[in-house]
């Protein structure tokens, strides 16, 4: 494990501030926002669609905190782009957008530097205010949008959404969720890919490395994986970027890569500072978990022993909620993952809770690696690689 203290490029103009919204594309918005409202405990923001004049497309905006989510489906049959985007990933997110200052600036360099510019700077404005946007294309079909917000912007969400239609009553009967940020988003890249997508960021988005760790590292019996973590220079946004590594079976990065058609966002993780509360209130919204086993936790109880930092958090709580632990010598960190949130073995979402520890659950992968195993060789995925098999570097065909 690498942490890196060298911020590198400070942006002469510009700034990244931090994550503005996460936008899926998916087959039915309305239903794919009452699933993140019921079991996570996000809250109809606002929308778009044929009432408010949006008539291609129609986007349901889900919020917690600062946690904020975008459904988006077609909403007229031959819509090619958003059709083939779904034929190929699934529901999924399409888009990762950035809060920014000097939109045009950051997109000038990224552009002189190589990035492809889906869309330039554009502005939008409503009675709430006025907005600028742009689009840059990242790994696979995945974009970034750049918001900048010029003055005070007194709307809902962005300009053109107007108040959700529906407020479930159910919603308010339920526990609250607890979440508050979107604390890191990761991509999934093909053998290979992980390096030049992590340099790509340091050099169109001026963004450094923060951490990475190699597959000495990080294995199981089967498999292994390569991770880096790329973040901009206030270090508020976190991207880390992972790549499927040799084994006896397929990397569970494979199989996502194989199933998502390509590369894509893996897992979003989201903070809470009460994560005890937060699992027992998801739980009770009927949220799936991934299971450490009881012997994480007898290990775990053995080595805290010798440790220099005091876990607060009673242990058989955390061992029964299943809530995973890793820690240095300063802080820990708790975290859980959830299964798959839809029916392709691809995106899931993490639930996490720092103190004063910054690593992203390294001395987790393994037990996490395991339990994903065991739902992958449910799913037939645990499959032996032979060299005509995908997953397996050329070096060692
Ligand atoms: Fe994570």
């Amino acid at each position: 494990m690498t942490t890196y203290t060298d911020k590198g490029e400070k942006p002469e103009r510009g700034k990244f501030l931090r994550f503005h919204h996460v936008k899926f594309w998916v087959g039915n918005a309305k239903q794919a926002a009452v699933f993140y409202c019921d079991k996570f405990g996000l809250e109809p923001l606002a929308y778009k669609g044929l009432e408010t004049g949006s008539r291609e497309v129609v986007s349901h905006v889900v919020r917690q905190d600062k946690i904020i989510f975008v459904f988006e489906s077609a909403l007229n049959p031959g819509n090619e782009e958003m059709g083939e985007h779904l034929m190929k990933h699934g529901d999924g997110v399409k888009d990762v957008a950035f809060q920014v200052e000097d939109c045009d600036f950051l997109v000038k360099k990224a552009k002189e530097r190589g990035a492809v510019i889906v869309k330039e700077p554009w502005i939008e404005q409503d009675s709430g205010g006025k907005v600028k946007y742009a689009v840059i294309q990242t790994y696979g079909d995945t974009t970034h949008t750049f918001v900048e917000y010029l003055g005070p912007y007194k709307g809902l969400f962005l300009p053109g959404y107007k108040e959700p239609l529906f407020r479930d009553p159910l919603l308010a009967k339920l526990p609250p969720g607890h979440l508050n940020f979107i604390d890191h988003i990761v991509g999934n890249q093909p053998d290979d890919k992980m390096v030049p997508i992590s340099d790509w960021y340091q050099k169109c988005l001026m963004f450094h490395r923060f951490w990475s760790i190699d597959d000495k590292q990080i294995h199981t019996e089967y498999s292994a994986l390569r991770s880096i973590v790329v973040t901009n220079y206030e270090e508020t946004i976190k991207m880390p970027i992972n790549e499927p590594a040799i084994g006896k079976k397929k990397s569970q990065i494979q199989e996502y890569i194989d199933y998502n058609g390509g590369p894509g966002v893996q897992h979003i993780a989201l903070n809470t500072s009460n994560i005890i509360q937060a699992i027992v209130n998801l739980r009770a919204r009927g949220m799936e978990f991934l299971s450490a086993p009881d012997s994480y936790y007898e290990t775990l109880r053995q080595n805290l022993k010798r440790a220099k930092i005091k876990v607060k958090e009673d242990l058989k709580t955390l061992q029964e909620l299943k809530i995973l632990v890793d820690y240095d010598d300063k802080g820990y960190l708790l975290q859980i993952f959830t299964k798959p949130v839809q029916d392709r073995p691809t995106l899931f979402l993490e639930v996490i809770q720092r103190n004063n520890h910054f690593g992203f659950g390294a001395g987790n992968f393994k037990s996490l690696f395991e339990a994903i195993e065991k739902d992958q060789d449910t799913r037939g995925n645990l499959t032996v690689l032979t060299p005509e098999r995908q997953g397996v570097p050329k070096a060692f065909y």
